[in-house]
């Protein structure tokens, strides 16, 4: 990560402190510009992006739904050009979209997809594979509803990667292969393809992946990795992976987290965890949900669902102050222990652009206002927008004054 500093050849010579003084100042000043803080600059962090400030250490990505591929959502746009450098289809890459029927497959939006990330210069990545969800029935079943066997399943898995995957051979940065196969207690999801195929379905997911287009990243993603006991069956689903030699080149944190939960150690162990496996973690599908949970545990299981209840919709008239800080100060910590990781991560992308459109709208409850992404439903910057940002500005000066204080220290040190 490049900080502000001073190089190796200049910490060699002996210098006078009239000049130290000058770099630190000068430095300070740096800083100053940096985070937007001049006077000069009514702006002040808004006028700097989110993959600025990240430039060195992950890339910045925003999960765009169907609207914004096709460049339909002309508030949403200007946002996706400026503030991301990377890309993740919402909806239109998943397997009931892309093919619907066994002979039929339908890559309109999916083309149009690609072609936005490539005409803005984006890393693009591919969502999803093999999911237990939003999976037509027929991949599972006969002409009459009945359960196919192990080798039609694989032989429709393979088929499906290689068309899919193929189509956009050495276009695409990464794919997440196989979605959510962990349960909540560790054990591998009793899926229709765990249940027909066997555990072995991930082997030959990745093995398929790998053949279909050789230079593309293979991640594994999946929800709550944070819970220890969850974790521990994903850390096994890897490590198995890389003891049958398969490729997997990283883990994929959904991030669908709350206002307290996982805590920030949990998320630092989690992202420690995999990467002592010697892959790299991408923080895939971020957002907080500042709403009451109907729910015990934080999950982003799709298939629960829970009735309306005015309680549990409380900030219909815009959210209140006090949460809007509290978002911010979540959002800080959460960046903080990411660029924490800079080396470990490869890219952090939020699940969606403005609250507006978020799943979390709809999701586990139809029809509420939500609040958990960095712009608001007019499209401006909220908060915690400014606190991401800043998390940034402010680590790279906890850097810069390390380093200057070293070297003014090692200025002063008499020389042998
Ligand atoms: O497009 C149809 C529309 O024609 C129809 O009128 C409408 C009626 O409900 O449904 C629309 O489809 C919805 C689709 O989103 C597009 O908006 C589906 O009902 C709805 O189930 C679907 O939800 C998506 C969900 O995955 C299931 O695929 C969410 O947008 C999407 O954000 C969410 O993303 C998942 C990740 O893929 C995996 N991790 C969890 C994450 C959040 O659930």
């Amino acid at each position: 990560m490049k900080r502000i500093g001073f190089s190796k050849s200049q910490r060699h010579g002996r210098i006078p402190a009239s000049t130290v003084a000058m770099a630190v100042a000068l430095a300070g000043m740096c800083l100053l510009v940096a985070t937007g803080c001049l006077a000069g600059d009514p702006k002040g962090a808004d006028s700097v992006t989110l993959k600025d400030a990240f430039k060195n250490d992950f890339l910045v990505g925003a999960a765009i739904n169907r609207a914004q591929i096709y460049e339909e959502d002309s508030n949403n746009d200007p946002i996706i050009k400026t503030q991301f450098n990377s890309i993740s289809p919402e909806n239109v890459l998943k397997w009931e979209a892309v093919h619907p029927e066994p002979d039929k497959f339908d890559f309109a939006a999916a083309d149009t997809y690609v072609k936005f990330g490539e005409a803005n210069h984006m890393a693009i990545i591919g969502h999803t594979l093999v999911w237990h969800s939003q999976t037509p029935a027929w991949v599972f079943e006969d002409a009459n509803g009945k359960s196919v066997d192990r080798e039609t399943l694989l032989n429709r898995m393979s088929n499906h990667i290689f068309t899919v995957m193929g189509r956009y051979k050495g276009r695409l940065k990464g794919w997440d292969v196989v979605n959510e196969a962990v349960a909540d207690d560790g054990t591998l999801r009793k899926s229709r393809w765990m249940r027909i195929i066997g555990e072995d379905f991930l082997v030959k997911a990745y093995e398929f992946a790998h053949a279909a287009d050789p230079g593309a990243e293979l991640y594994y993603n999946d929800f709550g990795l944070e819970n220890p006991e969850k974790r521990a069956g994903a850390l096994a689903l890897i490590k198995n992976l890389q003891s049958h030699g398969v490729k997997i080149s990283g883990v994929g944190l959904q991030g669908h987290y709350g206002l307290e939960e996982p805590d920030l150690k949990q998320v630092d162990e989690t992202i420690s965890a995999f990467a002592a496996l010697g892959v790299k973690v991408a923080i895939t599908e971020l957002d907080i949900n500042v709403l009451p949970s109907p729910m015990r545990s934080l999950s982003a299981d799709v298939a629960q669902r829970f009735a309306a209840r005015a309680a549990l919709n409380p900030y219909t008239n815009g959210l209140p102050d006090s949460v809007q800080r509290e978002l911010a100060d979540r959002y800080a910590g959460l960046f903080s222990v990411f660029l924490k990781h800079h080396g470990e991560i490869s890219r952090v992308t939020f699940w969606g652009v403005s609250d507006g459109d978020s799943w979390l709208n709809d999701w586990p409850i139809r029809g509420r206002t939500s609040y958990p992404l960095l712009f608001d439903r007019k499209h401006e910057p909220k908060p915690a927008f400014r606190a991401v940002i800043e998390s940034a500005t402010q680590s790279r000066s906890a850097a810069a004054s390390a380093e200057n204080k070293e070297f003014v220290e090692k200025s002063a040190a008499p020389k042998n």
